[in-house]
């Protein structure tokens, strides 16, 4: 049996799969089973921040792999420590981190410290009042748990899987969070902008101002940075860029340049003790061998300038593209090289992205109709250029 066949036969079918098996990759560039070369726009969903096949990672991955690839949270992990090092002092907050797995369980984590602050001190007689709620936005995206699930403010995501935990409040937007506030409110969780709700990016001042109501009311701020940390928006983190002091930020996608990572950090240090939260895989060798490289090239990049240029670059090919194609495309927007073209509808945005593929250039869907690009942040000029080219032949024939 082949590929397809074997997936058909014994995989759940969880995703609507493009028939294409990619079997070798170098930086921004694919090749499939057939032969066939791909430039890559979409970096395994924000993932592959350093491009396919890195060398320096494989090397960080096959040195530590060679010694230790898993022992347990029981003991210290040399990597876990050196890779949370490297993300605090990076993020320039002072915070500790805790390792899980994916973006959905880093979010997990966010919610636990928050509601376990917002517990704490509710026991006493003078204080009942335990601050359980959360506030998400409408279109937002916090992963696919049970928990994480209902956290999404996504009408549709609610479906099927219910009952669900309770205390997840939506606001329409930042102006409407405040009046959504009360007793039982711990946190607001937002992403600064939007990924898989189409790529909008939130208002830096709404944003501020938000920040600081939250401070004086007593509320935790959690940033769901899992698609726009990492640099994605120009920054190690766009809170960073938003230059806020959020009580509580995940990561995930960028950060292990492809090994399944999650990490959530905080400034409330002294909240979660022995036994109240753990990951067997989180943190293990193997994936925090890969996140201190990573952190190590991306790091080196900024400070050369030439996440700056490619940025620069980037969005230029794309202005091109919208300027060109006003009969497909109504707006440019999105941070770094976190970028969509909002297409004129939802059925011509499957046509160009099936189109493109077809012309060898890797593309992803947001929301409703946003076409979306989160190249790897390493892509070179020649890669763009073709990629720009494939694309654009692409959409002449729609
Ligand atoms: C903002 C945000 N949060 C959480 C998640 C969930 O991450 P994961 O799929 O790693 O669980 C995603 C995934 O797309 C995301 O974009």
């Amino acid at each position: 049996m082949n590929t397809q066949d074997l997936d058909k036969k014994y995989v759940l079918p969880t995703y609507a799969r493009a028939n294409v098996e990619f079997v070798s990759g170098k930086n921004a560039t694919l090749i499939d089973a057939d032969g066939k070369k791909y430039i890559d726009f979409t970096s395994g969903i924000g993932v592959c921040s350093v491009g396919h096949a890195n060398e320096r990672v494989n090397e960080a991955i096959c040195k530590q792999i060679s010694n230790i690839t898993h022992i347990s949270n029981l003991y210290n992990i040399a990597p876990q420590a050196k890779a949370a090092q490297a993300i605090v002092e990076t993020s320039g907050y002072d915070m500790q981190c805790f390792f899980g797995n994916s973006g959905a369980e880093a979010n997990e984590g966010a919610i636990k410290i928050a509601r376990k602050w917002g517990g704490i001190g509710s026991e006493s007689e003078e204080n009942s009042v335990k601050k359980y709620k959360v506030i998400t936005l409408q279109q937002s995206f916090h992963g696919r748990t049970i928990t994480t699930v209902k956290a999404t403010g996504q009408e549709s995501m609610h479906n099927y899987f219910g009952p669900f935990p309770d205390g997840f409040v939506y606001a329409d937007n930042m102006n409407h969070v405040e009046s959504l506030i009360d007793d039982h409110t711990c946190a607001v969780m937002i992403e600064l902008v939007q990924g898989e709700g189409g790529v909008q990016p939130q208002d830096k001042q709404e944003v501020q101002a938000l920040a600081k109501l939250l401070k004086q009311k007593g509320v935790l701020l959690i940033v769901d940075e899992v698609q726009t940390g990492v640099y994605r928006t120009g920054e190690f983190l766009a809170s960073n860029l938003y230059e806020i002091e959020p009580d509580i930020i995940t990561l995930a996608k960028g950060l292990g340049g492809g090994v399944p990572i999650g990490v959530v950090m905080t400034s409330l240090k002294g909240v979660l003790s022995a036994g109240d939260h753990g990951s067997t895989f989180g943190g293990n060798y193997l994936s925090t061998a890969s996140v201190c490289e990573v952190i190590r090239i991306l790091n080196e990049y900024k400070e050369q300038g030439l996440l700056a240029t490619n940025t620069k670059l980037f969005n230029e090919g794309l202005d091109k593209l919208y300027t060109k194609y006003p009969n497909l495309f109504e707006d440019k927007v999105g941070v770094g090289m976190m970028c969509g073209l909002r297409v004129k509808d939802a059925d011509t945005l499957s046509a160009i992205i099936n189109k493109a593929r077809e012309n060898g250039v890797m593309v992803l869907k947001a929301g409703r109709n946003t076409l979306r690009f989160l190249p790897p942040l390493t892509i070179t000029k020649e890669e763009m250029d073709e990629g720009f080219k494939s694309l654009d032949t692409a959409l002449s024939t729609i």
